[in-house]
């Protein structure tokens, strides 16, 4: 028996890698996602019988084990060096000399490649199996990220080598889909963003928590491969084709006879540079032939067979005209600066972040001075530093009172930002109201910032519990009487004119909210640190807007993702008055306070029979019993032949016995929660 499923779970793995590399590499998957989910689900339950049978380039061991301590430090096998960098034509042609001269008459061909911008790691393969990644770090040594580089898609587990030993060097990167949606998540948790696409990058992979990187979609781009500390192929173009023979995802790259061809590749991706799926921040050019690296050798830190083609960085010089200050929706006062209209990358910039008070210290920052500013993907400008003083500059203050509502503010000690700490500011209500109706959380089309602030304005809405209490349709229709035209135009008229007919689609809109499941109610009520995600795995948790009302901060911290920060603040959400009065009267209007259990016919434990015995360390029966159906399990009363597993706790009786005598297997808890979804 263990024979045959030792066979199964072999052609199992293959049958996985193979979907992974389709879908995480080549872009044409063949299966559905639930089709990959239950040959994976197959595979953990044959692993599951069968611990021995685990192995650690399975498939399966991609979620992420245990979080860690620190990282430690690892020395490369030969440093990593870094490159020498071209900025305009000119040096490209330079360099091309350079390699000329060092050549004599001898022929040669450039490689030229996508210059991913994100942070470079090298991962390493025993024997076609992967076994550790190391970050560049400072060049020489790395840090050990092998758990969290193991979550990567697109990097393949095991490889079909020969090579006993096999180094592959490349760049981690993240998408900008994923990075947008990161950054979206993390505004709605009232989190930092990320500033672009390799921050975050290089965030995800360096946190001590696998999980973490498991969630932020990375993908992995090698360049090189290293036997024994040299290149094991003849042309730098052959590595690349093994590479993608190996099931990698490699740079977009081609061969070039001349520094012409190469010129035409840098022009060719830089204008397609802002639709490519990830950023790139220019091109490496490398000589193709390997005997000609060693010929032509290194400077003290860059090759001379090698060098990086820089695009232009979207940056502008302008001159700040005024310093602004907006409210959130935590009441944080954000200054803003007014720029004099300037391009960057194609796109008219006319104000940028200045973060808080801290950051306009750190820049040196007066009105009036002129800066260089920079722009990355669809994010907010920023200011990178002060270019010259203005004649008549003068310091920004942080304004004593709130913009908005005049009420005061306040700089908590050890907080980078100032708030207003009037819950009922207008500016405040605003934002809450945004968030509320915006797209991801309830979806409320047509409640744009133009009727928000009327609603807000006129007293309409005092509270999100107000969309559902004080608004009908004539109320969304009248907003447009007795509104003066802003300036004798009617221009301010029109923007804000809701119709009949648009304010009955609003209404239905509002009232479609009652069906959002739990996660978006959560995600609603606008907790600090509580977005999308950590709503979803809360709601997951505890089931119900109650218990988490009453849940401890201990308690809290059973849910996966949550730290004693995210439970903080939960914890005085709710212990707020108002809070709660906000919470019973959405209870009223009728939204979902508790998690429906949606069995998922392909949920990753469909078809499987749990039987729970004992005290689990931090799950309630009631709580495991709610997640092992909802991932599309059973969970029956007695045990018998044909229970897939037994989830015994602290004084388990004899069910444990049963279990045994039945060579049924046995999970602790962390072995259910390893098998629920997270
Ligand atoms: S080759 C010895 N190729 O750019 C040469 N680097 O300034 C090492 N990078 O540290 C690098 N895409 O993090 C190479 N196709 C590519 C690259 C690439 C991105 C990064 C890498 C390196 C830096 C060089």
């Amino acid at each position: 028996m263990p024979n045959e499923a030792k066979l199964e779970a072999e052609r199992l793995r293959r049958e996985i890698e193979r979907h992974e590399h389709l879908y995480y590499v080549l872009d044409q998957p063949e299966v559905s996602d639930a089709e990959y989910d239950a040959l994976l689900q197959r595979l953990r339950e044959i692993e599951a019988a069968h611990p021995e049978l685990g192995t650690p380039d399975s498939p399966t061991q991609r979620v992420g084990g245990r979080p860690r301590e620190g990282f430690v430090k690892v020395r490369h096998s030969s440093p990593m060096l870094s490159l020498d960098n071209a900025l305009n034509e000119g040096e490209l042609r330079d360099f091309d000399r350079r390699v000329r001269q060092g050549l004599g008459d001898e022929p040669y061909a450039y490689v030229a490649e996508l210059k991913m911008d994100g942070l470079s790691m090298a991962v390493h393969y025993s024997n076609g199996v992967f076994d550790r990644a190391l970050t560049r770090g400072d060049g020489t040594v790395g840090e050990d990220v092998t758990e969290n580089a193991r979550t990567i898609r697109s990097l393949p587990l095991r490889i079909k080598t020969d090579l006993p030993e096999l180094e592959i060097r490349g760049e981690v990167v993240m998408n900008r889909d994923a990075f947008f949606a990161l950054n979206a998540e993390r505004e709605q948790a009232g989190e930092p963003q990320f500033a672009n696409p390799r921050n975050a990058a290089a965030g995800s992979i360096r946190v001590l928590d696998p999980s973490i990187t498991a969630a932020r979609r990375l993908a992995y781009y090698p360049y090189f491969a290293l036997v024994d500390g040299e290149t094991p192929f003849a042309r730098h173009s052959e590595t690349l084709r093994e590479l993608k023979r190996l099931g990698f995802r490699t740079p977009d790259w081609r061969e070039c006879v001349s520094i012409e061809e190469v010129l035409a590749f840098c022009t060719r991706f830089e204008e397609q540079r802002e639709k490519l799926p990830y950023e790139i921040d220019g091109v490496v050019i490398k000589l193709d032939r390997i005997d000609q690296w060693k010929r032509l050798g290194r400077t003290a830190k860059a090759p001379r067979w090698a060098i990086a083609y820089k695009y232009a960085a979207w940056q502008a010089e302008t001159e700040v005209e005024n310093i602004g200050v907006q409210v959130g929706r935590t009441g944080a006062l954000t200054p803003v600066a007014h720029l004099r209209d300037v391009k960057v990358g194609g796109v008219t910039v006319s104000r940028a972040t200045l973060h808080n008070e801290d950051e306009i210290a750190r820049l040196g920052l007066q009105i009036g001075d002129s800066v260089l500013i920079e722009r990355s993907g669809d994010v907010i400008p920023k200011v990178v530093r002060v270019t010259a003083e203005g004649a008549n500059r003068r310091p920004f203050t942080m304004p004593s009172r709130c913009p908005v509502c005049g009420g005061r503010v306040v700089r908590e000690e050890g907080e980078a930002a100032t708030r207003c700490v009037n819950t009922d500011c207008p500016a405040q209500l605003k934002q809450s109201v945004l968030h509320f109706a915006s797209r991801g959380v309830m979806d409320i089309d047509g409640l744009g910032d133009k009727l928000v602030d009327q609603l807000v304005d006129k007293g309409v809405v005092r509270s999100v519990a107000d969309l559902y209490e004080n608004l009908d349709v004539p109320a969304l229709a009248a907003l447009e009487r007795g509104i003066p035209a802003a300036n004798g135009n009617g221009a301010l008229r029109k923007a804000v004119r809701v119709g009949e007919k648009n304010a009955t689609k609003i209404m239905e809109n509002i009232a479609a909210t009652r069906d959002q499941p739990l996660p978006r109610v959560l995600t609603a009520l606008g907790i600090r640190f509580v977005g999308g995600r950590t709503a979803q795995l809360l709601a997951d948790h505890f089931g119900s807007v109650d218990r988490i009302a009453q849940a401890s901060v201990e308690e809290l911290q059973a849910a996966e993702e949550v730290g004693p920060k995210v439970a903080e603040s939960i914890a005085a959400f709710f212990a707020e008055p108002r809070n709660r009065e906000l919470v019973e009267r959405l209870r009223a209007a009728g939204l979902q306070f508790e998690q429906k259990i949606v069995k998922k016919a392909g949920g990753p434990l469909t078809g499987l029979t749990f039987v729970l015995t004992g005290t689990l360390p931090t799950l309630t029966r009631e709580e495991a019993t709610r997640r092992i159906e909802a991932a599309g399990g059973k969970v029956s009363g007695s045990v018998s032949k044909k229970t897939s597993f037994v989830v015994a706790g602290e004084e388990a009786g004899s069910k444990l016995e049963k279990a045994k005598s039945l060579g049924v297997p046995v999970l602790d808890e962390a072995g259910l929660l390893e098998k629920l979804p997270h």
